[in-house]
């Protein structure tokens, strides 16, 4: 999609939603279809998981289809310029790999990403699983996750509303996030933030 033909969808909507590492693309279908006045875009290297994603958006809306869902095969390093300053709302939830280790480590990397990504006035919201740590790592804590993203994310203009221990009933509303274990405590780390 040309830049301009992007910039003329994103303006018949009242604001836009980019999910990174959205998998298989359930979330951002499902806030589309509940925000019709949104464009909720999901970003994931998983060409094939967007595909069918892409395929259950384009149906009726009747039958399950959002026309305001839109899918990006990329990764988070490498995004599309016309993605550029296009999120008030970015959503990052259960990601591995790359994207995970970025934020567990606080690398500046992130920040510029979500940087490049957001509209002047935006928001975050990042939910990681407490529950596992790659190689290297710690699990995420509430605290360590907000030390590791304060200094990152404040030369971005972000700030950090909070950083918080989640339990199963508050976990996004996402296809892993419908995984996780009931009962534990807890089971996730979530981080608001908005600049
Ligand atoms: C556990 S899945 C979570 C999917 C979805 N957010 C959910 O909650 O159901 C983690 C996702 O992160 C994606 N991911 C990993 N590294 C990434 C990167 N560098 N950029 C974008 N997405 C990435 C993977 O492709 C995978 O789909």
């Amino acid at each position: 999609m040309a830049q301009a033909e992007f910039d003329q969808l994103r303006s018949r909507y009242a604001s836009t939603l980019v999910d990174l590492g959205t998998g298989d693309g359930a979330w951002p279908r499902r806030f589309a279809r509940d925000y019709g006045n949104v464009l909720a875009i999901g970003v994931d290297p998983d060409r094939s998981a967007l595909q069918d994603a892409a395929k259950l958006a384009e149906r009726k809306p009747a039958r399950g289809g959002a026309p305001n869902a839109l899918y990006v095969a990329a990764s988070a390093e490498s995004l599309p310029a016309e993605l550029q300053g296009a999120a008030d709302w970015i959503t990052i939830y259960f990601p591995w790999a790359a994207l995970l280790r970025m934020i567990l480590a606080g690398e500046q990397q992130i920040a510029d990403i979500l940087n490049t990504l957001a509209a002047p006035r935006a928001r975050l919201s990042i939910v990681l699983n407490a529950e596992a740590a790659p190689d290297g790592f710690k699990k995420p804590e509430p605290s360590a996750v907000r030390k590791s993203l304060h200094v990152p994310l404040e030369s971005m203009g972000f700030r950090i509303a909070k950083s918080e221990w989640l339990d199963a009933a508050a976990a996004p509303p996402t296809t892993w996030g419908g995984r996780l274990v009931k009962g534990s405590g807890r089971a996730m780390v979530g981080l608001d933030a908005s600049r």
